[in-house]
């Protein structure tokens, strides 16, 4: 048998409709915020991502699905998509359009890590990006999308945890802290001893708990941010408490990408084990310049769909199935099952029928094992009657219905029902 790639998931019925139910949620509270959706290829050059990302972070060093194309050319596979909104944005002249550019994006990302509970390789994320404006109104307003979301989809128990990254302008200071601490101590990991030389910001990132234990009593950026970036993350907590958005500051928050400035933020959820970001986002005012083009600001945030999954408390039980099942006995009733199966279908009922000639009994056990909410039994009898018998599976109810109205009967007693 031929099995899947390590860290890739099947995604199965019924699971496959709870995400539908919560990418429809998701889908409504973008609407609701003037947020419109892009589809991106999953395939991109792998200089978007060394770029966009940052070459010293985990997912360029090392968590990239990347490859050579028949041409020749080094492509990926994203890992994430707010370097790939970026460049399709410039790509297609969007930068020109007025005011903030709303954006979300729903689908897979692809990072090569040691798959775990809460950690695949092949992943799902729910993504929002907003391009344009570096008012604090806009951190806040992506942050109350993301909070919105997971509330409107069950989530209960979610921690907001915040930090300001500062601009280019305070980082040198605190870069220059940051070194000196760091090359004070000794005892490194072998990452985070090449880090302290290039990127220091990215040692805070260090999974080794070694390693995050001599970051004790490290330098904090908040400290050494510049009057703007202050005024900027003040205005931002301040609105956030106004709506009542609980947040926990986080200083030693860095996320794992290169691009962040001043906001950063990420969400955990209880129950979720040592993976528990169910989503991380911040500002990146560099990034689309960095990228080739104008020197405009964004910030948004992405979900992680399978940890988002792992919390969600369980659809409720009593969710009665709207599934229509014809039994017919005989080639006449059958004809004219297949029929009803058409009209069912064409008024907006699911339904199913068995094609293989099984006896009655089958069709019905048959009809029970697919937890169908009504099975339409067709006989000899009911074609010459013109009504059918109609059975409740839930609590094994009968009636008869007439055959010319099938369909509408049905129709208003599973609406009734549901
Ligand atoms: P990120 O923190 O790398 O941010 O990923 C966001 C979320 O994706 C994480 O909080 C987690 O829930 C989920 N995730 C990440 N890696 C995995 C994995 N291997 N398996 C399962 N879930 C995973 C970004 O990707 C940024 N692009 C977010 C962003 C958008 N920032 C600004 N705009």
């Amino acid at each position: 048998m031929i099995r899947a790639i390590r860290g890739m998931r099947d995604l199965l019925p019924p699971d496959t409709e709870r995400w539908h139910q919560v990418e429809l949620a998701a889908r409504e509270v973008f609407r609701r915020y003037g947020y419109r959706e892009m589809r991106l290829p999953l395939l991109e050059r792998t200089e978007l991502f060394a770029r966009g990302i940052g070459a010293e972070t985990d997912i360029v060093a090392k968590e990239m699905y990347t490859f050579t194309d028949r041409h020749g050319d080094s492509v990926t596979l994203r890992p994430e998509a707010t370097a790939q909104v970026v460049r399709a944005f410039l790509e297609n002249g969007l930068a020109r359009t007025a005011g903030v550019k709303r954006y979300f994006l729903i689908g897979p990302m692809f990072r090569y890590e040691r798959p775990q509970k809460g950690r695949y390789r092949q992943f799902h994320q729910i993504n929002c990006e907003a391009l344009g404006s570096d008012a604090p109104e806009l951190d806040v307003e992506v942050i109350l999308l993301l909070v919105d979301i997971l509330r409107e989809v069950g989530l209960k128990d979610l921690r907001l945890l915040l930090n300001s990254l500062g601009c280019p302008v305070c980082q040198v200071d605190f870069r220059a802290e940051l070194k000196l601490f760091l090359f004070d101590r000794e005892g490194w990991c072998p990452d985070c001893e090449r880090r302290r030389g290039v990127n220091a910001l990215r040692v805070f990132d260090c999974k080794s708990s070694h390693c995050q234990k001599l970051l004790e009593g490290a330098p904090a950026l908040i400290d050494f941010l510049c009057p703007d970036c202050a005024r900027h993350y003040a205005r931002v907590k301040e609105l956030l408490g106004r709506f009542r958005v609980d947040f926990t500051e986080q200083p030693r928050l860095v996320r794992g990408l290169d691009y962040y400035t001043r906001t950063a933020f990420e969400v955990t959820a209880l129950g979720l084990g040592a993976q528990d970001a169910v989503a991380g986002g911040g500002r990146y005012n560099g990034l689309i310049r960095e990228l080739g083009g104008p020197d405009l600001p964004g910030i948004g945030f992405a979900i992680g769909q399978e940890r988002l999954m792992e919390v969600l408390p369980a659809a409720a039980a009593d969710v009665r199935r709207e599934l229509v099942f014809l039994a017919y006995l005989g080639a006449a009733a059958k004809d004219r099952a297949l029929a009803l199966l058409g009209e069912l279908r064409a008024q907006g009922l699911a339904a199913l029928m068995d094609f293989d000639d099984r006896s009655l009994k089958s069709q019905l056990s048959l009809a029970d094992r697919l937890e169908a909410a009504a099975a339409v039994i067709v006989g000899e009898n009911e074609l010459q009657e013109g009504a059918a018998q109609v059975k409740w599976l839930a609590d094994s109810r009968q009636e008869r219905l007439p055959l010319g109205e099938l369909a509408g009967c049905l129709a208003s007693r599973l609406k009734a029902h549901g």
